[in-house]
């Protein structure tokens, strides 16, 4: 078992990326690592530069989040933990793949549309070929399983499409190139949604900060956002149903079943009843006791820069060593002659 996963280091960590991935990628580390089986788990910086960013941020924010993901439990010691820039092979797998990926494929995606807006003529080239990096990303180390939250389902999608193609027109049957990777999306919480706007997801790119948790928020912050929240007037349903059309409520009942491994009909089950100015602190109170020893070991690490940038080091390392039987087997396949 390989599993791969990534995260853009556009701001800091938030309560979307652990809740729908990280947790994951973190409880796959245990159980993949316990049966021989290897994960890697990378930056993705080059994947930042396809929107307008500032460098000086980029290179903070990378580091930043590199504390937060060992301060979440990414143990650098079992898992290959490294930053896609120092791993060439990511940029030059992605040019080999850009000659398989269709534009039919990629104008469907729905990441473009989204982040590109209306100015689609001043978009970079490198949000539109966004989804064959992250492509590359997964393919390069023959990886079997990917965590990711439900919004990149679709990249995964087209990398299954590429690596599918790319072996029927290149290779034989019994020897392809690449493997098909599956994502594995956590029901629960594949989507947490701002709470600002129960129906737009939780973002590191909402221009208010109010819309989000992030893991560096201390207690009173947290508290704050969650009474702050937005909700409607209604006390909670004590089933489901009574969620319908209610996005905000919905949103507050699965992060609450997402903190403490409740289902939604355990959590309503035991505040169906309740108006949010009681529901609101019993959340708040939930939020900070899990992420309160996540942030203490953060502000920890983050402040030692030699140990980050020794973190990285060796996971590059590794990673470069793992990428180049595929990429060597990708430039022979396309016929390419390198000496
Ligand atoms: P990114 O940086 O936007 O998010 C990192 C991970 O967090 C998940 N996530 C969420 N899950 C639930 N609710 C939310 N509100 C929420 N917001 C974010 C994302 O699904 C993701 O799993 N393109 C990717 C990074 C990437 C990648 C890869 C991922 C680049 N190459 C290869 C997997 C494999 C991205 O921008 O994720």
């Amino acid at each position: 078992m390989r599993v791969v996963s990534g995260i853009q280091p556009t701001g800091s960590l938030h309560l979307g990326n652990y809740l729908g991935a990280i947790r994951n990628w973190v409880r796959m580390q245990d159980e993949v690592s316990a049966e021989g089986g290897q994960c890697l788990f990378f930056l993705a910086d080059l994947h930042a530069i396809s929107m307008p960013h500032d460098p000086a941020e980029l290179s903070a924010n990378t580091l930043g989040m590199v504390a937060a993901l060992v301060a979440c439990g990414i143990d650098p010691d079992r898992s290959v933990l490294f930053n896609q820039a120092q791993v060439p092979a990511h940029a030059e797998l992605q040019w080999l793949l850009n000659g398989t990926a269709r534009m039919g494929w990629l104008n469907r995606m729905t990441q473009f549309k989204d982040k590109s807006g209306k100015n689609r003529e001043g978009a970079s080239i490198a949000l539109f070929t966004y989804p064959v990096l992250q492509a590359a990303d997964v393919l390069l180390y023959q990886t079997t399983h990917v965590p990711v939250g439900e919004d990149q389902k679709q990249h995964l999608e087209l990398a299954r499409d590429i690596a599918q193609k790319f072996n029927n027109d290149f290779c034989t049957p019994e020897a392809p190139v690449f493997t098909l990777p599956d994502p594995i999306i956590p029901p629960q919480s594949a989507r947490i949604m701002s709470l600002r706007d129960g129906t737009a997801k939780m973002s590191k790119s909402d221009p208010s900060d109010m819309s989000r948790i992030n893991l560096s928020d201390d207690a009173d912050m947290i508290m704050k956002k969650v009474k702050k929240a937005k909700t409607d007037a209604e006390p909670l349903p004590s089933e489901a149903a009574g969620l319908a059309g209610r996005p905000e409520a919905v949103n507050l009942v699965s992060i609450y079943g997402a903190l403490s491994g409740k289902s939604t009909d355990e959590v309503l089950a035991e505040h169906g009843g309740q108006g949010f100015g009681a529901f609101k602190p019993a959340l708040g109170e939930l939020m900070v006791e899990v992420l309160a020893p996540i942030a203490g070991r953060f502000n920890e690490l983050s402040q030692d820069r030699e140990s980050l940038d020794a973190i990285l080091a060796r996971g590059a390392a590794r990673a470069r060593e793992l990428a180049s039987p595929t990429l060597a087997a990708t430039y022979r396949a396309l016929g390419l002659v390198r000496g």
